[in-house]
């Protein structure tokens, strides 16, 4: 065929188009289950990390072991006992109609829109088996995205150890600094719920004052993102709250857990 008909540069740019995207779904395909394991693997990581449970040199596998997976009935905070925690996903029950509860906008503070039925809780325990942390799964809107993260508590399920988020698109230097570490150093120690059962963690614009009672509370409000950081305290209300994790808590404080 002459090189320079344009039957020529018409095959040759079909074959052309038809080997590149052979390629690039054969690679789509046959990575995929490589990137679900990675994802799998990434989220074992943040809620580890969130307890700073990750020792160096040691698999997030091998330290995985150390946490018990459960599903817990978001409304009544009971175990949910037919359900594999291990691989329940909990994201995307939350836009399934059927495994999931619309919210009302006058109860949806995290902007969420709906709520998985069920929700995942992850458990450290000490060596006599009491809880030693209680790791929750977090989201809600901040001002571009939805944030995801976990947000561990102490066995006493009151005692803040950790917030930390593995999934947002706010704005890196203003909402991205939920990820900075000394933004997230502020958080163990701080209270979450109130004497009257307030869920209360909050981020205090302009910065905490450690003089007020509220203190034991708050951490400094993200500089020049107010707007994520209103979310960010919406977010932690709601899913400490009645519609959050409040049953759940409640029942282990009452021994039940
Ligand atoms: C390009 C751009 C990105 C921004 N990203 C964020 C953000 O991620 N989170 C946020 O709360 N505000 C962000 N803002 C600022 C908000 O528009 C708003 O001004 C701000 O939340 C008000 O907070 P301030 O009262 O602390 O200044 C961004 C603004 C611009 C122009």
């Amino acid at each position: 065929m002459n090189k320079d008909s344009t039957l020529y540069t018409i095959v040759a740019a079909t074959v052309l188009c038809l080997v590149c995207s052979i390629v690039v779904s054969t690679a789509a395909v046959k990575l995929r289950p490589l990137q679900e394991a990675n994802k799998i693997e990434d989220k074992k990581r943040n809620i580890l990390q969130v307890v700073g449970l990750l020792q160096e040199g040691q698999t997030v596998e091998e330290a995985f072991k150390q946490v018990e997976a459960r599903v817990v009935d978001i409304r009544s905070g009971e175990y949910a006992v037919d359900v594999d925690a291990a691989s329940y996903d909990q994201r995307s029950a939350a836009s399934d109609p059927a495994l999931s509860i619309a919210l009302d906008k006058s109860e949806d503070k995290a902007a969420i829109g709906a709520q998985a039925k069920l929700a995942s809780v992850y458990l450290v325990r000490n060596d006599d088996g009491s809880l030693k942390y209680i790791i929750l799964p977090v989201h809600g809107y901040g001002l571009w995205s939805t944030l995801y993260g976990f947000l561990a508590l102490e066995g006493d399920g009151n005692t803040v150890v950790g917030l930390s988020f593995y999934d947002h698109a706010e704005t890196p230097g203003l909402g991205g600094e939920v990820d900075n570490p000394r933004w997230k150093g502020q958080w163990p120690g701080k209270v979450a719920y109130s004497a009257d059962g307030t869920a209360s963690l909050e981020l205090a614009k302009g910065g905490v004052d450690p003089n007020k009672p509220s203190a034991k509370h708050q951490v400094d409000g993200l500089a020049g993102a107010t707007l994520t950081s209103v979310g960010v305290t919406n977010l932690l209300q709601f899913w400490l709250g009645d519609l959050g994790f409040r049953p759940y808590l409640q029942r282990i404080q009452a021994g039940q857990g």
